[in-house]
């Protein structure tokens, strides 16, 4: 362990102290390692600090602790915060978590005032406050992230508006659509994901500081006051609740596997689309890798990955649920628990966004292998019975005529389009010259011409819509 500073010669003194007199014996090596957190919950030192400064403020004004005692505490945390910056701080296990550590150094540094700063608090109303000052940050970057990933899907849907691509069902060739529509379904998805992360942020918002361990404080605190200093929109209305739910967590790992599930879901398509079966589109070189073996591969890596790396999020999920089910109130220590999944779901998601930021803009569809794919397998048999059906035939009877003709295309081995005016009116006399339009992959798609419908049209006309939405984002200062 690095001696940057000098704290106490038993580094052990702090904790004590935070115990009192209780103990006749240390805490076991093994004991130690086994209940720390701070390995993991120092990377919430700066919304720990937070925290303390409003908690120490609020005290101030109440009449608590001294003006004197506030300055002094200000002082110190603003020498904490350097040295936790410039990565001098000296974090020591012993102490067992960031809230510990933070606070045995405070005393170090000023005495009396950092012991005075524990007044009408409790670890327990703090981490929760921490946690929940540390997610706010972090879902307002994958909200930002989510964004930008939109913005680049929206950009590859106006390039490619017009490219005709095969919609698929069951995996087989249904009906033609474009590339732009098939970029815009993605970008419904993320929308809702970043909407379901703006609702749950309005639910960590809120402050737990002031439940103290579990019932409230004996002292006169303002409860609204710290909320309001550390942005929160509200205070939690039930001490018991405050220190012991973390349903936000629960929520926060669901909304993030949604996430990783629709980049899996397009993950998925990124993978076939690049096997030489399809060969619908490239990916830029520095997001496939080689193979040792063979020479001639290059592997969708990134996609691959994201879509194993959804599981990991899902299991965030699942630890969280498991974590909170069955616990009494109030606060337990198997709560501490918690912040893994937590940070485990934020780091996975932040990467796999990034990636798929940078991933997106590059990939170049293969205008004309799609289309050769949208061609075979009769993707406008639909669009010819509809054209029977609005010269009166009904749908059913036209369902039962396409699926006639489609048969006798395929015994010929060529496109309904491929056979006479005379053969097709064989099957039924409504069908005059006209009909060779809808036959077009181009009529086919043009005609889809409703909101939602895979009209270029219409696929421009959601661009349109989009880039407004991302105009306003930007006025109103979030992506
Ligand atoms: N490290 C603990 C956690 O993450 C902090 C709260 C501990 N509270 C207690 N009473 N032991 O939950």
């Amino acid at each position: 362990m690095s001696t940057e500073h000098n704290h106490s010669d038993d580094p052990l003194h702090a904790k004590k102290e935070a115990w009192s007199g209780r103990f006749s014996e240390p805490v076991a090596e093994f004991v130690l390692r086994y209940t720390q957190s701070v390995s993991f919950d120092k990377r919430m030192a700066l919304a720990d600090i937070a925290g303390s400064l409003a908690h120490a403020q609020m005290l101030c004004q109440c009449g608590v602790i001294s003006e004197q005692d506030l300055a002094d505490i200000r002082r110190g945390m603003a020498q904490i915060t350097d040295e936790i910056k410039s990565g001098k701080f000296l974090w020591q296990l012993e102490l067992e978590d960031v809230h510990l550590n933070i606070e045995a150094r405070l005393t170090q540094l000023i005495g009396d005032a950092g012991k005075r700063l524990h007044t009408g608090r409790s670890r327990n109303d703090q981490v929760a406050t921490d946690i929940r000052l540390y997610l706010r940050t972090e879902i307002d970057q994958i909200v930002e992230m989510l964004g930008h990933l939109q913005e680049v899907l929206v950009a590859q849907a106006h390039r490619e508006y017009n490219t005709i691509m095969p919609g698929f069902t069951h995996m087989q060739v249904a009906q033609p659509v474009t590339f732009g529509h098939h970029m815009l379904a993605y970008v419904e998805m993320f929308d809702r994901d970043r909407e379901r992360m703006l609702d749950l942020r309005r639910r960590v918002n809120r402050s737990p500081l002031g439940a103290a361990a579990l019932a409230g404080t004996t002292y006169p605190i303002d409860r609204e006051l710290t909320a309001r200093l550390l942005g929160f929109e509200a205070v939690c209305q039930n001490s018991l609740d405050a220190v012991s739910d973390r349903d936000f967590g629960i929520e926060f790992t669901a909304a993030a596997s949604l996430v990783m599930i629709h980049i899996s879901r397009l993950s998925e398509e990124l993978v076939y689309w690049m096997s030489q079966r399809f060969s619908f589109i490239q990916l830029p070189d520095r997001f496939t890798t080689g193979s040792s073996i063979m020479p001639q591969k290059k592997n969708p890596d990134v996609p691959e990955t994201a879509r194993g790396k959804c599981s990991r999020v899902v299991g965030d999920l699942m630890t969280m649920a498991m974590l909170m089910k069955g616990l009494p109130l109030a606060y337990n220590k198997d709560l501490q628990e918690d912040k893994e999944p937590v940070f485990d779901a934020i780091d996975t998601v932040k990467d796999t966004l990034r990636a798929f930021i940078e991933m997106m803009a590059g990939v170049e569809p293969n205008r004309a292998e799609l289309r050769k794919a949208a061609a075979a397998g009769y993707p406008t048999a639909t669009d010819l019975a509809d054209y029977l059906a609005r010269r009166g035939v009904p749908f059913r009877t036209a369902h039962d005529i396409v699926g006639r003709v489609v048969r006798l295309a395929s015994e010929r081995g060529c496109d309904i389009a491929d056979l006479s005016l005379g053969e097709l009116k064989s099957f039924s006399d409504v069908i005059s010259e006209d009909v060779y339009e809808v036959l077009t992959l181009e009529g086919s798609i043009a005609s889809r011409n409703h909101v939602g419908g895979t009209a270029p049209e219409q696929v421009l006309k959601q661009v349109a819509r989009w880039e407004e939405i991302f105009k306003s984002r930007k006025a109103a200062g979030a992506h």
